[in-house]
């Protein structure tokens, strides 16, 4: 008897370890984005023309997942890899030093820029009382999803552990936050836009306010989501156009189907 159930503890234990290795996050990124696929899909990073050359590192990148196991592990292997394709591409279009004529083309540049060229602002929604701007500090974009504003960069750094509007530069200096802080946005839902990750994963479920401003589920709601303000709902923006492009090439390398609804030209953003 005692035997017995020493035997049957041990088979538990080895499907339990089992079942809690698959969900490594650090081996399910690692996995799903071997050094190898990184190296392919950012062939210039490192390019001394990119001003974050020898920064956004594919062991920073694996690292920071790990604080995101959901991120790249829920659903299909299908589903799956279209997320991380999808994330990787809007990412590469915020830093991209791509041009058309660009070597190995306008795509083949993600991760080359690390802080906003040029801002045009401190980025600081003065009425935002919840996450109030320090006077000597700027909020412009940083990092791989270049977190901008204030009402970023308070919430941000709450989540990751680190005083986001005191240290906003912490964005643009170290790398596992940097690529964090893209996660961050990635993966919360803030209201009443959905997370990034749920359109992604299938999870969205679009209300009827939703369903009259065409905002279905699909990589061009991500887009949306990020700067839909400003680019959707245009006929052929470019930059959405470039989001796209990075996209269809990251899901090609990965051997994955786009999906629908890669545009947001028809979609009126979110309020
Ligand atoms: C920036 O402002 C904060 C708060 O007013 C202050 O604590 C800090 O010393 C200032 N830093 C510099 C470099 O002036
Ligand atoms: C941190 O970032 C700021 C702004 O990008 C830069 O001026 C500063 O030199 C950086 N500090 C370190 C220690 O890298
Ligand atoms: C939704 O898409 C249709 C065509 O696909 C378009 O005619 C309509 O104007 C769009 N609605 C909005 C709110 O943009």
């Amino acid at each position: 008897m005692a035997q017995y159930s020493s035997h049957l503890l041990c088979l538990l234990l080895s499907i339990i370890s089992i079942l809690s290795f698959g969900q490594t996050e650090a081996t399910t990124i690692a996995s799903l984005v071997p050094k190898s696929l990184y190296d392919s899909m950012f062939i210039h990073k490192d390019n001394t023309a990119c001003p974050a050359n020898g920064f956004y590192t594919y062991e920073s990148f694996v690292e920071a997942t790990r604080r995101f196991p959901r991120f790249g592990s829920v659903g299909s292997l299908e589903t799956r890899r279209r997320e991380v394709a999808a994330f990787l591409a809007q990412i590469s279009h915020e830093t991209t030093g791509g041009w058309p004529t660009a070597p190995d083309g306008p795509y083949a540049w993600g991760l080359c820029f690390k802080e906003e060229v040029n801002p045009q602002s401190n980025y600081c929604d003065s009425s935002n009382t919840e996450w109030p701007c320090f006077s000597n500090k700027t909020y412009q974009g940083r990092g791989p999803i270049q977190l901008s504003w204030n009402y970023n960069y308070g919430p941000a750094g709450r989540a990751l552990g680190f005083d986001g509007l005191r240290n906003p530069e912490t964005v643009s200096n170290n790398s596992v936050i940097a690529f964090q802080t893209a996660l961050w946005f990635w993966m919360t839902e803030q209201s009443p836009k959905p997370s990034c990750h749920d359109v992604m994963i299938g999870r969205y479920r679009p209300t009827t306010a939703d369903l009259a401003a065409n905002r279905t589920g699909g990589f061009g709601l991500t887009t949306n989501i990020i700067n839909g303000g400003l680019e959707c709902g245009i006929p052929g923006d470019g930059r959405v156009n470039d989001r796209i492009g990075y996209f269809q090439r990251y899901a090609g390398l990965f051997n994955v189907a786009t999906g629908p609804n890669l545009d947001c030209e028809k979609q009126r953003p979110f309020a």
